[in-house]
């Protein structure tokens, strides 16, 4: 079969190189892929939200299977363009309508149909621009530190945790009236602040069953000792290791099975992964936020786990057959470190040549943020390379990937060292 995944980063070179590995794919195109993909695929440069050049090369490669790997396409609707245009309705296209695709596209409806379906959350009330006396009056009732976030699609930025109100007052404004977000921030949701340890949680469903993924904890701070601005992820880990049995038991009963049935009882049908960010608060499982779409860095590390086929994991969640799936986890676990740009988050500088690639062997190299120009590979992007590697536990993998990175080189590469040394001292 002729797959075709929509995306350019490590999670995307992760899903590629593990649907190669099927021998039920036959040509695999990546769009617009990097000078990872190029290795494995044929990188196709189609931007992800140009809906008609994707069905374009969908007809002319004669592409049966699509996976969609970012969230802003599923939010615009990919996934309805592919059924409602007749060339397209026999392709399987795995990822949600961007009705379903609100989970993660506006935080109201989220925070909405989670209260409606009473999965555990942070208590919360949304405000729109002409409402802030309200927002600053719902301020007042809660305990420092606050939690204000942009209802819609901010790049992973629209979220703000302020430990003074008078600033949280401030920033209400800069959000709902001054456009800090943009069209995202023409509502804000306020919400109790959850003290407590993050994992990440991911789901596949064709709708109608579901399979859960191994879990993973990723680490969002640039800076050592969680310190510093938000990045996209700086690494991961899989599994975690304090996701119990039950806990995680807890998980699927009080926030999985809610979600997968509230989406059914409302008719709003869920194709592809839900990734539910969790805060562990004592015992007990609290959702932070849904995402519809697997995590990057997270996938570099959960993906290499499941051992099952892709392709079949993948057509039977399209055609509405996860029952029919075992899923095969290694019991190993797996730890990827995530080298960036120097300035990363903030600017940094695109087109360093990177050394040393061939040189790694005990660990997965998935590319991010690199392009291929005249057989040399250069940067481009924050989030540069995602080194994966497999242990008997994650400080034993994250060592072997450390080591791998030894041999990597391009100037003004940044890495965080203290991946793992959180849970140490929490054991
Ligand atoms: P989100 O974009 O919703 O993932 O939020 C970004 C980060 O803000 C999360 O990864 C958490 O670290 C933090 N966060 C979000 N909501 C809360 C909350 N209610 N309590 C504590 N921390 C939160
Ligand atoms: N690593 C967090 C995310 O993918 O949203």
């Amino acid at each position: 079969m002729n797959i075709l995944i929509l995306g350019s980063g490590g999670r995307e070179h992760a899903f590629a190189w593990k649907i190669k590995q099927s021998p039920r794919c036959d040509q695999l195109f990546v769009a617009p892929g990097n000078a990872g993909t190029m290795e494995i695929a044929t990188n196709l440069p189609i931007d992800v939200l140009d809906f008609q050049a994707i069905k374009k090369a969908v007809v002319n490669h004669e592409i049966q299977l699509v996976l969609v790997g970012p969230e802003v396409p599923l939010v615009e609707g990919i996934c309805n363009f592919f059924h409602n245009d007749k060339q397209l309705t026999d392709v399987m296209i795995v990822g949600p309508e961007a009705h379903a695709a609100q989970l993660e596209g506006s935080k109201e409806f989220a925070k909405d149909f989670m209260f409606r379906h009473q999965i555990p959350t942070a208590a919360y009330q949304s405000f729109s621009s002409d409402q802030i006396g309200d927002a600053c009056r719902f301020l007042e009732t809660l305990q420092p530190p606050y939690v204000l976030k942009a209802d819609g699609l901010a790049a992973g930025k629209g979220v703000l945790i302020l430990e003074d109100i008078a600033e949280a007052k401030a920033e209400l404004k800069n959000i709902l009236t001054d456009g800090k977000f943009g069209n995202a921030g023409n509502k804000v949701v306020i919400e109790e602040f959850l003290k407590g340890i993050e994992l990440s949680c991911f789901v596949l469903t064709d709708g109608k069953n579901y399979k859960i993924l191994p879990t993973a904890k990723d680490y969002k701070r640039i800076g050592e000792g969680d310190t510093g601005l938000n990045t996209g992820g700086m690494g991961a880990i899989s599994p975690v290791p304090f996701a119990t049995p039950d806990f995680l038991k807890k998980v699927e009963n009080r926030i999985i099975i809610p979600t997968v049935e509230g989406l059914k009882k409302e008719e709003i049908p869920f194709v592809g992964f839900i990734f539910i960010g969790l805060m562990k608060v004592g015992d007990d499982p609290f959702v932070i936020e849904y995402n519809v779409r697997m995590g990057d860095p997270e996938t570099e590390a959960v993906i290499p786990r499941v051992k099952n086929d892709w392709v079949t994991l993948l057509e039977a969640t399209s055609l509405g057959k996860l029952n029919e799936i075992n899923l095969d986890i290694d019991t190993r676990a797996a730890s990827t470190v995530v080298m960036v740009s120097g300035g990363y988050p903030e600017a940094y500088k695109k087109g360093e040549i990177i050394l040393g690639l061939e040189n790694v062997h005990q660990s997965m190299v998935f590319h991010a943020g690199t392009k291929e120009v005249d057989g040399e590979v250069l940067t481009d992007g924050g989030r540069v390379l995602a080194i994966t590697s497999f242990g008997q536990n994650y400080n034993d993998a994250l060592e072997k990937s450390y080591k791998s990175m030894e041999n990597i080189f391009y100037k003004n590469m940044y890495y965080r060292r203290d991946l793992g040394l959180d849970l140490q001292e929490r054991m």
